[in-house]
């Protein structure tokens, strides 16, 4: 069936489900769309874990109407996600969606959130362009590009002089080679080796071996939140950090959810990233307590993306009065700004892309746990790809 007849379809039972469900809505519906089982189920956990934290703590009415959470299962498989959107919205008659976890999934809900005017709130995904594919779409996660650039600049300027990119083939891991290339050799740096691995359960060894065999400065790695754990296992069991080769790369290889289990071989690593539990102000360490009492593990950078992005509903929601159309919604959404646990934030009113700080991190030991210690700050950070392409 073509996209043009899907889409067709939808519009017809997005008709029939308006003239049907006309009726005044008192609630506000959000559904959130996460993988709780599957490759990508960590990034579920935290998100849906940070999510509840903040209606536990901001309770469930907003702008006089009550807040109806529905959290549905994707597996970050992206026909699920499409499904499901179309279910919440036809059927449901959700106000926002969010989540998306994984690129692909974020994508193929576009089409649906422009046709029937939905906003949608992605939380977690990272390729640049996702924000572009739909007038409703705003993003509290990030942009690799904006943490690989200061990346490469912190590399270039720290004796870090030949590089193999080693990247999980899919829109954030190219983003993040061409975005840290571009800015690497910029710099006067050297890319000796681009080494793409597929998503889908890698075996890293031979990729490993393959850049090894470079005997570069350092590997500059992307894999999504969930899969850094066998990425350091299988570099340090080939004996690479022993060789005295680097990872650098942006902070999901070092997610501070597996941070812990990866032993003292990656004390010292640094890399760039837009959060870290460690992140030293008043708001993050309330955010990070009530987290960890709530479901006792540490919240990564994926539980802060659905934390700010309940909040951005929730204070959309304010800015309204509670009125739930579209077009008002993303227009309160449009340059909020707020002090997040990971520092100050807003969504760019041009791109509704979100623009932070991002800090340049090391792996040090504290109180016997393994935490990014945040050592400098890139402040106020946009996209550095959208901002070329103006
Ligand atoms: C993505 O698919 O956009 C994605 C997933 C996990 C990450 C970063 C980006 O850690």
């Amino acid at each position: 069936m073509s996209r043009r007849y899907l889409l067709t379809a939808f519009a017809a039972a997005l008709a029939c489900s308006a003239a049907a469900g006309a009726s005044a809505q008192d609630a506000v519906k959000i559904g959130f769309i996460l993988p709780m089982t599957g490759q990508q189920q960590s990034t579920g956990k935290q998100e849906a874990a940070a999510i509840k934290l903040y209606m536990a703590q901001h309770g469930d009415t907003v702008a006089g109407k009550k807040i109806e959470l529905i959290i549905r299962d994707d597996a970050a498989v992206p026909d699920n996600t499409k499904r499901i959107a179309q279910e919440l919205i036809v059927n449901d008659k959700v106000n926002f969606l969010g989540g998306f976890v994984v690129t692909p999934a974020a994508l193929s809900v576009a089409p649906l959130s422009a046709e029937s005017k939905t906003p949608e709130i992605v939380t977690a995904a990272g390729t640049s362009i996702i924000t572009e594919k739909s007038p409703y779409i705003a993003r509290t996660s990030f942009t690799l590009a904006q943490s690989v650039v200061p990346m490469a600049d912190w590399a270039a300027d720290n004796g870090i002089k030949k590089v193999v990119t080693m990247i999980s083939d899919y829109g954030p891991g190219i983003d993040a080679e061409k975005s840290f290339s571009a800015e690497f050799k910029k710099k006067g740096g050297e890319i000796v080796e681009a080494v793409r691995f597929p998503l889908a359960s890698p075996d890293f060894a031979p990729f490993l071996q393959r850049a090894a065999d470079q005997k570069p400065d350092a590997i500059f790695v992307f894999v999504p939140s969930g899969q850094g754990g066998a990425f350091v296992k299988q570099f340090i069991e080939r004996g690479l950090d022993k060789a005295g080769i680097k990872i650098i790369g942006p902070g999901d290889v070092v997610d501070d959810d597996l941070l812990n289990g990866m032993g003292d071989a990656v004390l010292g690593t640094v890399t760039a990233h837009i959060y870290s539990a460690d992140h030293n102000s008043p708001a993050n360490k309330a955010f990070v307590d009530a987290f960890e009492k709530a479901n006792n593990m540490r919240p990564n950078f994926m539980a802060v993306g659905g934390y700010d992005g309940m909040h951005l509903i929730y204070e959309a929601l304010k800015k309204t009065g509670g009125k739930t159309d579209g077009d008002s919604l993303i227009e309160a959404i449009k340059g909020m700004a707020w002090e997040s646990p990971r520092g100050p934030v807003s969504i760019d009113p041009q791109t509704r892309d979100i623009i932070q700080n991002v800090y340049i991190r090391k792996v040090e030991k504290k109180n016997g746990q393994l935490y990014n210690v945040e050592f400098a700050t890139f402040p106020a950070v946009k996209d550095p790809v959208k901002a070329e392409q103006k």
